[in-house]
């Protein structure tokens, strides 16, 4: 059976769920987003995502359609009624449906909240399994990536031209010539114990898997390093890797035809990836299970 979709109080049959023309998602990219990884049916880091959706909304003026909450429960229900708890789960809202007008539309104008629940088997992700390739590419993108917004046309070029040289993702590199993220992760390296990655500004998201790292980091006797590097620095890294809630830690064994070390999986990927899905583990005991329900 094909999954429901959930748009606005409704749990639609995928092939009738729809929006209008008018939403200014459609019109102007005028809407965020968040991805969560449903791990045997524990949402990991949710209050993280929740935290960061909310952040995203309001630095766009943009209003929650409906309490943190009543949204927790409902992205259950979606979850129970798609009966899986290995997914991930994609939250979108835009400023809703209004004449099409550069301004904001008036304040009482309903946001359009939609949730779907793409299909992601943390087991077998064959990039966490294998490692991937990448290739570094011009970072186009507007000045507010600390926003997660839909405005990911130039993400999807970067991953297109990856794709397109046989590499797995896009590294962005800035106008000074460092590296910012990958197309939908963060991006570090690693020197004997240290782990550097960009620090957080609005030239970047703050990866909510980036934030579970940074902690983890401490208590396995690395450490994390917060400083911007190019492309040249990471060719002679030990090693290299991505985070995000649906890559985990994915390593990556090429840059732009340069082998990490011996182009083989390093340890401290190894490691940290172990540790990522310990910790996410260590939340979901902490939880009440609703799994059962399923
Ligand atoms: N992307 N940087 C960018 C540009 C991203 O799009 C993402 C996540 C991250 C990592 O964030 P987190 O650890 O919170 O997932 C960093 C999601 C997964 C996506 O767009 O599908």
């Amino acid at each position: 059976m094909a999954k429901l979709i959930y748009i606005n109080g409704q749990y639609l049959p995928h092939h009738h769920a729809a929006v209008h023309v008018e939403d200014r998602a459609f019109l102007f990219g005028d809407a965020v987003y968040e991805v969560i990884a449903c791990i045997h049916g524990h949402l990991a880091d949710e209050r993280a995502h929740l935290d960061r959706l909310e952040r995203s909304c309001s630095e766009l003026q943009l209003h929650m359609p409906v309490e943190r909450e009543t949204l927790r429960v409902l992205m259950r229900e979606l979850l129970r009624k798609n009966k899986t708890s290995n997914s991930a789960i994609y939250i979108q809202i835009t400023r809703g449906s209004a004449k099409r007008d550069f301004k904001f539309p008036s304040p009482d104008t309903r946001p359009t909240l939609m949730m779907m629940t793409p299909a992601f088997d943390f087991e077998n992700n064959q990039g966490v399994l294998n490692g991937i390739k990448v290739k570094t590419v011009h970072d186009i993108r507007w000045k507010r990536r600390d926003v997660k917004s839909i405005l990911l046309l130039p993400q999807s070029m970067a991953k297109q031209e990856a794709v397109d040289a046989g590499c797995g993702d896009a590294w962005m590199v800035d106008d000074e010539g460092f590296i910012t993220e990958g197309s939908a992760s963060n991006a570090y390296i690693v020197k004997g114990n240290e782990i550097i990655t960009r620090p957080v500004t609005t030239a970047i998201l703050k990866g909510t898997t980036r934030n579970a790292l940074q902690n983890l980091c401490a208590g396995l006797g690395y450490k994390f390093t917060e400083r911007k590097f190019k492309p040249e620095e990471a060719y002679k890294a030990d090693e290299a890797f991505v985070t995000g809630a649906t890559t985990l830690v994915t390593p990556v064994l090429e840059i732009d035809g340069h082998s990490i070390k011996d182009g083989k999986i390093g340890d401290v990927s190894k490691g940290l990836l172990k540790e990522y899905l310990a910790y996410v583990e260590g939340l979901r005991m902490k939880q009440v299970s609703w799994e059962s329900g399923l």
